[in-house]
């Protein structure tokens, strides 16, 4: 089974860490934020507006589904993912789900400019990412086979210490010819 998923809160580096392991193993990467827009046909943030967030969710858990029967892919997920108990059962059995775990105070950091984030355009961000943090943090850790904390190492550091561990694991396998790899 070589479907790797990245979970975490936003900004917590799903989407630039899962390129750089996509392109180290040679398999392809797939964000589902971006699967979502394409299909929708709008922004997310359009579509959380006009249609709402359970409309949104149904969407992202048809995509999911969609995907899940993926193979030698590295599939990044949008923050929310987990809520859904029907999408936490498909992470789980799908493939291996990599938790990328990062405080609120080092999310708001990274997103305080964000506009994209519909669930972050209120008066007070750093409130909501606590609350989200709250309430996620353990459906993350439940679907997680490892989790990693992003708070001091660079990018590269992370990705390297992904890589170890899959390898470690016997999940992936770098090869100068292409990826091979294990169940
Ligand atoms: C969401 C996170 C976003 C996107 C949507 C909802 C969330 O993805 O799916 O705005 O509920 O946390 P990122 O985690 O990639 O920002």
């Amino acid at each position: 089974m070589t479907l790797i998923y990245l979970v975490g809160l936003p900004g917590s580096g799903k989407t630039t860490i899962g390129r750089l392991l996509a392109r180290r193993f040679r398999l392809e990467f797939i964000d589902t934020d971006h699967v979502l827009e394409e299909r929708l046909g709008c922004s997310i943030r359009t579509y959380f507006e006009r249609e709402g967030e359970d409309a949104f969710r149904d969407a992202e858990q048809a995509v999911l589904a969609d995907l899940s029967g993926k193979k030698n892919t590295i599939i990044s997920t949008g923050g929310g993912i987990v809520l859904r108990e029907a999408n936490r059962t498909c992470l789980k059995n799908s493939g291996k789900v990599i938790y990328l775990r990062s405080s609120p105070e080092e999310l708001f950091k990274r997103l305080r400019r964000d506009t994209q984030r519909p669930l972050l355009q209120v008066e007070d961000p750093f409130q909501t990412l606590k609350k989200l943090y709250e309430i996620r943090d353990p459906l993350y850790k439940e679907v997680a086979s490892y989790t990693l904390e992003t708070g001091r190492p660079s990018v590269a550091t992370l990705v390297n210490m992904i890589v170890m561990q899959l390898e470690m694991s016997g999940v992936l396998a770098e090869h100068t010819t292409g990826l091979v790899q294990s169940n």
